[in-house]
């Protein structure tokens, strides 16, 4: 029986060496492949301007509570996102039950993770096709070539996905705070520079006005229950919460940092580089005559194009590739490491054993992705391909069910004083506001954009 009379209690695995490296580990979670690959395509097949609103206030109203949630009940719970709600749900309301929420979280994260893998492969192979000049001076048609040729492939794409797993079993199987948090640390800020630099080349080389409207302009009726359910589920995934992750590493967060401080600059973080991403790409996108609705290979697309054009685009290719790679690994990362967390406690593997063969498991699930793009790409069902399916039951689905049953636990089921001391013993105005936010506009929030997406609410 875990020590239920104790609510502090020391992590298993552990503790961050000090508040920046959580806030470094968790924002190295929340950038990835999120804002910079998925966030532009989905804002561009969504029409742009209202649906990158509604994405900004689900963010703020929606995602920073319930990241404020994750990180709490991680702290108090200080084990894998599994055992954690069965414990902390034995001590608040005497069920363990709660740990179904856990266990749907540390599925989520397999899902998540066996098609972010094969993105993030894409993401490997552009490394060598930049460092080869193959974009120089390329036309759109050659650049649209080069990436067909690759996802369609399933033995080269394969390949990419397989390095991918690879490189991330073997950090996870190291331990996440080793090497992680010196990576992260680097390579945003790196990250966000080249981001700036290439922000430069859009403004001055590409339609810049076109792509602020496009994105800036809230063109209201274009908005449909869809888009806003798509926008709540990016919002979701870019900011890692709804699964476990960020539980999973607030189990290693010290007792003395500031929960409030560390999600909020994680998020601005977060939204600051989907945006700076967007604005780079949309000008870029329209200069070329491309089309903003092109789907998953909108990132893919579009840059080698501007990089082909500009001076040393060998050079800024390669490292922006680079980084994009690194941005994926650390989110990656956090993807597998409740269910290493999990299979650690539960199964007792040692941290090596979990981490092969969960990522065994994501990288079998992954090649129905690769294969999607390639061979299979024609079987289409509900939303689409195989890809397709996948992506839309956990963004849309499974992170805003998981963070609602998540919200609704540090809201309703936690006694005030359990949340207040993980947040702020005082309870004053900011625990206040968030105790609002969690037990009352978060969820209703998400109810309403689910019914509104299975069209309860129109009238034909
Ligand atoms: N937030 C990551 C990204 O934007 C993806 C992610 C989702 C990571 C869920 C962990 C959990 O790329």
């Amino acid at each position: 029986m875990p020590d239920i009379d104790s609510p502090r209690r020391r992590s298993l695995h552990g503790h961050w060496s000090s508040r920046l490296a959580f806030v470094l580990a968790v924002s190295g979670s929340a950038v990835g492949l999120g804002n910079i690959w998925r966030f532009p395509y989905v804002a561009g097949e969504n029409g742009g301007g209202a649906f990158v609103l509604v994405y900004l206030v689900c963010v703020f109203a929606i995602g920073l509570p319930i990241m404020m949630a994750e990180i709490l009940i991680g702290r108090r719970g200080r084990r894998n996102p599994v055992a954690t709600m069965a414990l902390l749900g034995e001590e608040e309301s005497g069920t363990p039950a709660w740990r179904w929420v856990g266990i749907f979280g540390v599925v989520g994260g397999v899902i998540i993770l066996s098609y972010y893998s094969v993105i993030a492969g894409w993401a490997v192979g552009y490394i060598f096709e930049s460092a080869s000049g193959a974009f120089t001076n390329a036309t759109v048609a050659e650049v649209e070539g080069t990436f067909g040729d690759l996802i369609g492939d399933p033995l080269v794409a394969g390949a990419w996905h397989t390095l991918f797993m690879f490189i991330s079993v073997f950090v996870v199987a190291r331990g996440v705070e080793r090497g992680l948090e010196q990576a992260v640390r680097v390579l945003m800020p790196a990250l966000i520079g080249l981001l700036l630099m290439l922000l430069g080349y859009s403004m001055m080389q590409g339609a810049f006005q076109e792509g602020v409207e496009f994105l800036f302009e809230p063109r209201f009726d274009e908005l449909t229950g869809g888009s806003i359910l798509e926008a709540m589920g990016q919002a979701f995934f870019t900011l890692s919460v709804g699964m476990g992750a960020i539980m999973a590493y607030g189990a290693y967060l010290p007792e003395e940092a500031s929960i409030t401080r560390t999600s909020i600059a994680v998020v601005l973080a977060d939204t600051g580089v989907a945006l700076l991403a967007a604005l780079v790409i949309f000008p870029i996108v329209f200069a070329n005559d491309m089309d903003p609705a092109s789907g998953p290979g909108l990132v893919f697309q579009s840059l080698p194009v501007a990089f082909g054009q500009m001076p040393g685009g060998v050079i800024v290719a390669t490292i922006f590739f680079v980084l994009l790679t690194f941005a994926a690994w650390t989110s990656a990362i956090s993807l597998m490491e409740p269910a290493v967390a999990w299979c650690m406690e539960t199964l007792e593997y040692t941290r090596v054993q979990a981490a092969s063969v969960v990522g065994c498991i994501i990288w079998l699930i992954g090649v129905l992705t690769v294969l999607s793009f390639g061979p299979l790409s024609e079987v289409r069902f509900l939303r689409g391909t195989l890809f397709d399916n996948f992506d839309y039951l956990t963004n849309n689905i499974m992170l805003p069910v998981g963070g609602l049953l998540i919200v609704l636990f540090a809201g309703w089921i936690m006694a005030e004083n359990s949340s207040a001391d993980e947040i702020d013993p005082e309870a004053g105005l900011v625990y206040r506001l968030w105790r609002f936010a969690a037990r009352v506009v978060a969820p209703i929030a998400v109810i309403l954009v689910l019914l509104n997406a299975l069209g309860l609410f129109s009238s034909g």
